[in-house]
């Protein structure tokens, strides 16, 4: 999410703070909301940072503008997850000492506890994130006679979760050291220079010969030359020198060809670490629905179509009905009528959408309610107006079509939903546990199908392009993912599509079906499958190209389709209940392919913006 930069050099006539610049200009893609830069020169650490855009803060601050000579400079551009995006909470972070400069990407899971510990040893800290209680660490590691290296190594071992990190001091500076689990760290080798980032983009245009950094290792980076450390054992590994070849815009797209591949491949990592949102987050969300005489579930787009995917599986623990009401039609619709004592979740992957605001401040000021907002950028405008915010970690999302964020929203209701029936006592702890279990399974399930079923839906494609109108139907929860399923070809491959009730569809929409016309039907085994079975069988009889995404045993739709996707989840209710995160990756690439095929950016829709600010 954050982006990382390091170098260090012996060549001359060079700015170490215009080489930094550059290189976090060139990771601006990545989304962010403040950045620094600090050079470690005679003994002493220069830092310039803000919160804001790159260009906005080196218009301040002259970001490439340090001591003449230094050789050694450290570069971030944040994505706040722990701490708004604030300048005291921007990187680098450091020691009580100001010898120890530090840059992060990821999340340190277990910070509080170690930042209690450091206080309790007389650590005076400044900001509210879990970055800075790194170089505190090392600094404690080595007050005790530990050399920088070793000190490191003894500080991330005590780290729990995720981490990219960028070390300098002033009593070190022939060296950088860099420390990688889970969060991505490359090292490039130039002629008398060393980088390493986040991300390849960073240093591209200085070198194409890089060293990929795996989980639980370390590197110690010279001028033109850098050693590798296995953390657990401190024992020296050997890696390959590659060579990129990609150009600097495939190499931001992780060499996908777009955005929103590369985020529909980012899922099962995205889900991973949603997985480890706060459970205190969840409870606090349970607590106020449980306490609240109504609740209301509002947001835009795809937004909106998690929140029907999360109404199912919360009503069905909770055993009251959540009202679900589209942003832009909350105030209109409940007017006088939003009683106090109500819960209203909010969901919002920017934070930004403006109805979803206007929502949000009306309930406050209509009624004593409590609003609970589910969103993906710390900081967002609509936390502002929340009682409790729980933030996926979905990460930076560029393309235009919401896609990880999307089963991060639903994977975080579905934990709300669980708290839930855990809370009320309505399942027993052998079922809580199968259903936590099956959540748990849905980002390998996820990436077990992006590993093998490309090419089935790229055959698919090919023989749909020519259709240019779709129904996408299914009943129950499935409609959720029928609405957002559709809304993703209509988004990106312009071609209509009504995602709607299977069964509703006889009432009229029905008349539309002709020889040939295709028909998605969502269809996991759960409880309204056998009446699936016969709308099925209806728009067949008329004709329908019948398409269904149903799970790996399935048979009986099967029997009846044209074209069947699999999806190889076990056919129990456990995972049923989570279709809507597992089935939903195979209808994004579906939209994505067709995209391609009709000759269409799938980043960036006509007509469409990331964020819709206006009413
Ligand atoms: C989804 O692919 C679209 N980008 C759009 O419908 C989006 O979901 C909607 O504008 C809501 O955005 P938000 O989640 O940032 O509020």
């Amino acid at each position: 999410m954050c982006g990382i930069f390091g170098v260090i050099t012996n060549q001359e006539d060079i700015s170490i703070g215009k080489i930094a610049l550059e290189a976090i200009k060139r990771l601006e893609y990545r989304g962010y909301d403040s950045c620094g830069i600090v050079t470690n020169y005679n003994g002493e650490l220069f830092i310039k940072k803000d919160s804001g855009k790159i260009d906005e803060i080196h218009k301040r601050l002259k970001l490439d503008d340090f001591p003449e000579g230094s050789k050694i400079a450290l570069a971030h551009t944040r994505w706040a997850t722990h701490g708004a995006p604030t300048k005291i909470n921007s990187h680098p972070h450091l020691d009580c000492s100001n010898k120890i400069a530090v840059v992060h990407n990821g999340i340190i899971e277990n910070f509080m506890e170690l930042r209690n510990e450091l206080r309790a040893k007389g650590h005076i800290f400044q900001s509210e994130t879990d970055t800075e209680i790194i170089p505190h660490l090392i600094e404690e590691f080595m007050s005790t006679g530990l050399d920088l290296k070793t000190a490191i190594l003894e500080s991330v071992r005590k780290c729990t979760g995720a981490y990219g990190i960028v070390v300098c001091h002033t009593d070190y500076p022939d060296c950088i050291i860099v420390v990688r689990k889970e969060s991505p760290l490359v090292v490039g080798i130039d002629n008398g220079a060393t980088y390493c980032a986040s991300d390849i983009p960073a240093f591209l245009p200085l070198t194409r010969q890089c060293y990929i950094l795996d989980d639980d290792e370390m590197a110690i980076l010279r001028p033109g030359g850098a050693k590798f450390f296995d953390v657990k054992t401190n024992d020296e590994v050997s890696k390959n020198l590659i060579q990129i070849d990609w150009n600097i815009d495939a190499a931001e797209k992780g060499g996908y060809p777009h955005f929103m591949l590369k985020e529909i491949h980012e899922e099962p990592d995205a889900l991973r670490r949603t997985l480890k949102v706060p459970e205190e987050d969840i409870k606090a969300f349970a607590e106020a629905i449980l306490s609240a005489d109504n609740i209301y579930i509002t947001a835009a787009g795809t937004s909106f179509y998690a929140s029907l995917a999360g109404k199912f599986i919360i009503t069905k623990f909770l055993g009251k009905y959540l009202q679900a009401i589209e942003c832009s039609e909350f105030k209109t619709q409940l007017s006088n009528a939003l009683p106090d004592n109500s819960a209203i979740i909010a969901i919002s992957q920017s934070g930004e959408t403006v109805d979803t605001i206007e929502a949000i401040r009306w309930a406050k000021n209509a009624a004593n309610v409590k609003i609970l907002s589910i969103t993906n950028i710390v900081g967002s405008s609509m936390t502002r107006y929340s009682d409790h915010v729980i933030v996926t970690r979905a990460g930076p999302e560029i393309g235009v079509a919401a896609t990880k964020t999307y089963v991060t929203q639903v994977l975080i209701l579905a934990l709300i939903g669980l708290k839930i029936a855990t809370m009320k006592g309505v399942e027993s702890e052998d079922e809580i546990n199968e259903y936590c279990r099956a959540l748990r399974k849905t980002p390998d399930i996820i990436e077990n199908f992006l590993s093998k079923d490309i090419d089935l839906i790229q055959n698919i494609v090919k023989n749909l392009e020519k259709s240019h109108n779709f129904f996408f139907l299914a009943r129950g929860i499935s409609i959720a993912t029928a609405k957002e399923g559709g809304l993703k070809l209509k988004e990106i491959a312009c071609r209509f599509i009504e995602g709607y009730s299977a069964a509703h569809a006889k009432h009229g929409p029905i008349s539309l079906v002709r020889d040939g016309f295709p028909i998605i039907f969502i269809a996991p085994p759960d409880g309204t499958y056998e009446r699936l079975i016969g709308n099925v069988m209806e728009f067949k009889a008329r004709g329908g190209k019948i398409i269904s995404l149903v799970v790996e045993e399935d048979k009986k739709v099967t029997d009846l389709s044209d074209v069947t996707i699999r999806i190889d989840q076990p056919a129990n209710k456990y995972y049923n209940l989570l279709s809507p995160i597992t089935f939903i990756p195979a209808l994004q690439l579906l939209a994505y392919y067709y995209s391609v095929a009709v000759g269409l950016d799938p980043d960036k829709p006509q007509n469409l913006a990331k964020t819709v600010t206006v009413h």
